[in-house]
C-alpha cells in the first residue's frame, strides 16, 4: 500500500503528539498536568447550550445545512463585527460561518494558492498555519516574530522579491504562542505594504475578547482598506469556552470570502443548523461569560508571572490571549526543557520551537486550566528546577 507524498512530509499535529504523551504518562500512573493546550475547562454558559437543545429537537434542523452557513447566523455575525468594532460587512458576501476557524485556515490555501505558490506565514505560529501549506503543496516562507521588535513581523526586512512573489501572509494578533498584541500602526503599515506587493492578508482573530489591564483588541478589518487586501478569521471557541462545538467564521473580502466557501461546498457540508442558533445566541445573548473569563485568566496570568519570577524564568506580561510565553532556563532548548518538566514535574509545556524555528528557546503555558492546577503545576516546575 503506498500513501501520498504529500503525508510522508506532514509532521504529527503537535496537540495529537501532546494528547500521546499525556496518555502515556498517565498509563504510567503518573498525575499529568497539561498546560500544553488552549482548551477552556470552564462550561460553554448555560443560554448556549439550552439554545443547541431546542434547536436539536427541531427534525426542520436535522437534514443538510446551508453550505454557506444560515443567513440568520451570518447576520448575526456581520451585526457583531459592527457593534464590537464598527466594521461592516456584508453577510451575503462577505461572511463566511467554517466548522471552527483552523478549518477554514487549511482551506484558504486551496482558495488562494495553487501548487509551489508561496505564501508567507508567522514563525511562531499556530501549527495549523505550517501543516497546511505542506497539505496544498505550496511553499511556506518563515515570517520571523522576534521579541527584539515585540513580536511582530518586520515587514521591511521582507525582500523585495520575496514580498512580489509571495500571494498571501497569515498572522494573528493578539499572537498565539507569544501573547503579544499588535499596534493600530502596525495594522496600517501591513495594510500598505499588502496592498504595494498585492499579497493576500489573512489575519486569525480568535482571541480579541481576551484582553486584560483594559485593552481593547481591534480586527484589522477595521482599518481603512483592510477589506481590499484580506480577510480576518474569527472563532467562539474561545470567547465562549466552545472549542469542542467547532464553529467560527471568515469575514472580509468578497472575491476571498467566495473562493474559500467554493473549496467548502465541494469539501464540507456546512455547520449543524443548532450549532449556528447557538451561535446566533452567543453572539446576542448575556455577554457576562467574557469579562468573567478575563477576570478568570488575569488571575491566572498573575499567578503564573509571579511564580516564573520566583522560578528565573523571564517572560513578559500578556496583555491578551491564554498563553505566557516564557523563556527557558540556560542550558536547555524548548525541547530538552519541555521534557524536562514533563519528566520531573508531570507537567505538559509546549515547546517553543513547535510553533516554528523562531519559537526556539521558548515554551508556551497555557492558563486554561484550574487554578489550584496551575497552582501545583506551578510548584512542581520550580521544584523541579
Ligand atoms: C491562533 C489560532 N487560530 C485558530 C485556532 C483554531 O480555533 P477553532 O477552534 O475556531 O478552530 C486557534 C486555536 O487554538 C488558535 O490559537
Amino acid at each position: 500500500m503506498k500513501l501520498a507524498r504529500r503525508i510522508d512530509n506532514l509532521p504529527p499535529y503537535l496537540f495529537a503528539e501532546i494528547d500521546k504523551r499525556v496518555d502515556e504518562k498517565r498509563a504510567q500512573g503518573v498525575d499529568v498536568i497539561s498546560l500544553g493546550i488552549g482548551d477552556p475547562v470552564e462550561p460553554t454558559p448555560q443560554n448556549i447550550i439550552n439554545k443547541l437543545c431546542e434547536q436539536a429537537n427541531n427534525p426542520a434542523n436535522h437534514r443538510y445545512p446551508s453550505y454557506f452557513g444560515m443567513p440568520a447566523f451570518r447576520q448575526s455575525i456581520a451585526k457583531w463585527y459592527k457593534k464590537r468594532f464598527d466594521v461592516d460587512l456584508d453577510p451575503d458576501t462577505e461572511v463566511l460561518p467554517l466548522i471552527g476557524s483552523k478549518e477554514g485556515i487549511a482551506h484558504l490555501n486551496f482558495a488562494v494558492l495553487d501548487p509551489g505558490d508561496t505564501t508567507l506565514i508567522a514563525d511562531p505560529g499556530y501549527p495549523a498555519y505550517n501543516t497546511s501549506t505542506i497539505l496544498a503543496g505550496v511553499n511556506p516562507v518563515h515570517t520571523p516574530l522576534l521579541e527584539e521588535n515585540d513580536f511582530l513581523p518586520d515587514l521591511d526586512s521582507i525582500d523585495e522579491n520575496t514580498a512580489k512573489d509571495a500571494k498571501m501572509i497569515v498572522l494573528n494578533y493578539p499572537n498565539n504562542p507569544t501573547s503579544a498584541i499588535a499596534t493600530d500602526d502596525f495594522f496600517k503599515d501591513l495594510v500598505s505594504w499588502a496592498d504595494k506587493n498585492q499579497v493576500i492578508v489573512a489575519h486569525d482573530n480568535p482571541y480579541s475578547e481576551i484582553t486584560f489591564d483594559g485593552y481593547v483588541a481591534p480586527s484589522f478589518l477595521q482599518f481603512p482598506g483592510a477589506k481590499d487586501v484580506g480577510i480576518e478569521f474569527h472563532s467562539l471557541s474561545k470567547t465562549y469556552n466552545m472549542t469542542g462545538w467547532r464553529i467560527g467564521w471568515a469575514c472580509g473580502n468578497a472575491k476571498v470570502i467566495e473562493a474559500l466557501g467554493r473549496v467548502k461546498t465541494n469539501i464540507d457540508s456546512g455547520i449543524f443548523n443548532a450549532i449556528q442558533y447557538a451561535g446566533i445566541e452567543a453572539l446576542e445573548g448575556p455577554q457576562d461569560i467574557i469579562n468573567e473569563m478575563c477576570d478568570i485568566y488575569t488571575r491566572r496570568r498573575d499567578m503564573v508571572m509571579e511564580a516564573l519570577d520566583k522560578i528565573g524564568l523571564r517572560a513578559h506580561k500578556p496583555k491578551a490571549t491564554i498563553y505566557i510565553w516564557a523563556k527557558v532556563p540556560d542550558g536547555y532548548t524548548s525541547a530538552s526543557f519541555a521534557t524536562h518538566v514533563l519528566d520531573s514535574a508531570g507537567v505538559i509545556v509546549a515547546p517553543g520551537n513547535a510553533y516554528g524555528p523562531s519559537g526556539e528557546g521558548f515554551i508556551r503555558i497555557c492558563l486554561s486550566v484550574k487554578d489550584d492546577r496551575l497552582a501545583e503545576a506551578l510548584e512542581r516546575i520550580k521544584d523541579s528546577l
